[in-house]
Formats: C-alpha cells, structure tokens, sequence
C-alpha cells in the first residue's frame, strides 16, 4: 500500500482558506513552494492540513536530518522547555552538554564551539573571528555561493538574489568562481582541465587584493545555487592555496553538517582541516540551532564580551543539539544517507536517460540536483518547466523545492530516516510527476 495520499485538489479546502488569511497578516516574500499547509511531519512523512499525505524530499530547507519529530528530539525538546527556556549567558547544563557532545563528534582539531540560533548568524561569526584573528579585513568566497542574508553572509555570497536592490555589500568583498562543472564559465571539462577555476583564483586575488587578505569562506557544496559539488581534487588544492598563503579558511558546514553528504561532515571526505566550521540546520533537526566550531587558537582571538547571542545556547536548543547527536549515534544516520542515497541516485539516473528535459543528476548521500532544462544540447534552464513539476509532483504525493542559479535545479533531499520502500515509492512519483508533464 502507498504512503502518499492525496485525496483533494490542491490546494485542499482547509488549507485554501489559511493560505488566503495568511495573505492578509504576512508579507509575501518567501520562495515558491507547493499550495499545501503542512500540519504535521513524522520521519519522511508529512500530513498536510486536510489530512493529505505525502512524501517528503525536501526535509523543510535540509533541516529535519533525523525525520520529522522524531520522538527522541521531541521528548527531549518537551522536558527541556518545562524546566528552564532562557537564561542567556549564564550557564545551563544542557549547553556544557551540547558543547561536549559537539566537540566529540568533530575532527579533533576542532576543539571549541560557540552556539547561536542560525545558519547565518554563524556565517558572520566566523567572517568576524577572520578579521579579528589576522586584523585583516578581505575575504574570497565564491560565485553561487549562499551564506545567508545577513549582510556579511550576503557579501560573502555569491548570488544575486539576496544582494540585488540594497545597495553596496561590505568592502573587502573578493569573488572567483567555484566548480560548476555543468556549466564551467572556462567551458572546460572536469576530466581535462587540471582544475583551471583555482589558476584564475590566484589571478582574480593577486588583481583585486589591497594586501589585507583575512581568509575564505566557501560551502561544502554549493546548496542554493543548485546543489553543486566540486570535482575530487578541488577542496584540498583549495586548501594548499589557502596555508600558502597564510589565510584562514572557513567552511560553510550548515547544510552539509550532520549526515546530509553520507558522512557527519562533508570536510571529512577529502580530510580538509579548515580553522572554522558553520553549523545550522541539522544541529537541531527543527530547533533553531547553528555553531560556530574552531580551532582553539583562532576562535580564541575573540575576548571577554566579543561573541554572545540572546537565544544561542538556551537550554532547549542545546537539549535538541544533545539529542540530535545521540540519534545519530544510535542509528548511524549517516550511513542511510550513503545507503538509501545510491538507489535513489540510480533511479535518477535512470529517469535522466529517458527524459529530455534531465540535464544533470549530482550529489552525494542524501543531497541531490537534477537539473531541469529545455534542451539537453543548448543545457537552457527550464525554470518554468521546475516550478511545474513542484505542483504536479505535490498533487501527486510528493514535496520537492527548487533551488538553482537559474531556479531550474529539483532538490533531493529527504530526511536521512528514510528507508528502502519510501525512497522507491518517491522515486516512483517524481518519474510520474516528470511523465505528466511531459504528456
Ligand atoms: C550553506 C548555507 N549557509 C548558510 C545559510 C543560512 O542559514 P539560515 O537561513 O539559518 O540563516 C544557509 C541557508 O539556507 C545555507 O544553505
């Protein structure tokens, strides 16, 4: 029997009627998401308002790792806000906890961590402890990369979107290009081109620099901007070119972090040592929840008073980060990710082969694009085409968002609980919901 079922028309009455109070209370300026309310989410599973279920690829934005609600989380969430919910920088055992549990889990050069509330927020602390550590204020990042809104996480981006209409970025603000192999902007191959994008960056510094370079900032893959993953080889060169040049190197692990790539974290693939690590999402799988982690002597530049947030660290996030940790060490998460990643994997490699418009497929674990274009020769994106298939593919049972330089990119990611039956049932409706687009 099916897991997905969708017994309205979409979206549902219920949910018809909140959308429309909602229009009316809130601003309307968030992405393009299927018309359906959500009500209630249990592993990969989520229920929407009237009472349709579907299957879930999108684990809200690469947030619910260990599933939605997940009874240990919840019970450990529940029992931590009935004892104590704020107390600022005064100390709650939860945090020692957390702190502990995080240091352990990470590479062991990684020895601090400093809790806040989100992604970006731990963006900004580690472009801060950069300048702080080498009093220096110019940081390379990245074409496509997404780091947040906040304003020193949208400078070190490399997107539009979030720059476009507010004016100039910070200064010190170095840009080159990160490995779109897709669609390489030197139109050269990834098996032959000896990774030319890392000449052009020692070029693009040595033009551009004042002399004050503090460090890089760079994703573990490039998520907003369409899932996009470095060829073998990049990030260690990457990092040489940083230790040459006496930079430090931050490494944007908050959607990365915590299984998603088929490992806790994505720097453990290729062995990067960066000195500071972004963490968010999946820390607290629904709790707002992100770190900064850090090498001892980096982080330790900052003094008395120069770091502190007024949710980070509160005992109920660090109850959920605690939690979080322990389910992935009782389920090994990480390993499903790997597992159920390889046969979803295949199966979209299989749908790109009979479909025209499957320009690329790329991840790994449980992260995945497939690239939507109008011709696969010409590789035009096909945006229109994408946010089709959300709706077509919600009606049918199945979540999916869109993210992409161009907005054409179908993300995969499904939270790391899901098994064997779901990933094929999921499969099964993105090849229907492709099928039907195509009739
Ligand atoms: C790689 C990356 N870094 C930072 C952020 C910002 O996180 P938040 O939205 O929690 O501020 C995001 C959010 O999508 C992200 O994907």
């Amino acid at each position: 029997m099916s897991i997905a079922n969708v017994r309205t028309q979409l979206p549902g009455p219920r949910s018809r009627e909140l959308f429309e109070r909602w229009a009316q209370a809130e601003a309307q300026c968030t992405g393009y998401q299927a018309r359906v309310c959500w009500d209630r989410g249990q592993g990969v599973v989520v229920t929407d308002v009237d009472g349709n279920t579907f299957l879930d690829w999108t684990s809200g934005v690469l947030v619910t790792n260990v599933g939605h609600s997940h009874p240990h989380l919840v019970a450990a969430v529940q029992a931590a806000a009935a004892r104590l919910m704020n107390n600022y920088e005064c100390l709650n055992e939860p945090r020692v906890q957390a702190a502990e549990k995080l240091v352990q889990i990470l590479p062991a050069h990684l020895d601090r961590c400093f809790f806040l509330s989100t992604g970006s927020e731990a963006i900004e602390a580690c472009i801060r402890i950069m300048k702080r550590k080498t009093g220096k204020f110019e940081i390379v990042s990245f074409h496509g990369g997404f780091h947040g809104r906040t304003y020193a996480a949208l400078t070190a981006g490399g997107l539009s979107g979030p720059k476009k209409g507010y004016g100039p970025t910070l200064p010190g603000a170095i840009r080159v290009p990160f490995p779109y192999c897709y669609r390489c902007p030197f139109r050269a191959k990834p098996e032959t081109c000896d990774l030319l994008c890392l000449e052009y960056l020692d070029d693009a510094v040595r033009a551009n620099s004042t002399g004050s370079l503090a460090g890089v900032m760079v994703e573990a893959y490039q998520g907003a901007s369409g899932f996009i993953f470095a060829p073998e080889g990049w990030f260690p060169r990457l990092q040489e070119w940083i230790r040459s040049h006496g930079l430090l190197f931050s490494y944007d692990e908050v959607q990365s972090g915590f299984g998603r790539t088929g490992k806790m974290f994505a720097m453990e693939w290729e062995n990067l040592t960066p000195d500071l690590v972004a963490l968010g999402k999946g820390i607290g799988s629904g709790m707002p929840a992100s770190a900064v982690a850090a090498r001892s002597d980096v982080i330790g530049a900052l003094g008395p008073g120069e770091m502190s947030s007024t949710m980070g660290g509160n005992p109920v996030a660090c109850a959920a980060v605690v939690a979080v940790v322990e389910i992935f060490e009782r389920e090994k998460l990480e390993r499903n990710a790997l597992r159920t990643g390889a046969i979803i994997r295949r199966g979209l490699e299989r749908i790109q082969e009979k479909s025209p418009w499957v320009g690329d497929v790329r991840g790994c674990g449980l992260v995945m694009g497939v690239e939507l274009v109008k011709d696969k020769k010409t590789k035009e994106p096909a945006p229109d085409l994408t946010r089709k298939l959300i709706d077509v593919a919600a009606q049918n049972g199945l979540l999916i968002g869109s993210v992409g330089v161009f907005g054409n990119v179908i993300r995969v990611a499904p939270p790391l609980v899901i098994s064997e039956d779901e990933a094929a049932e999921s499969l099964d409706l993105f090849e229907k919901s492709l099928a039907m687009l195509q009739a």
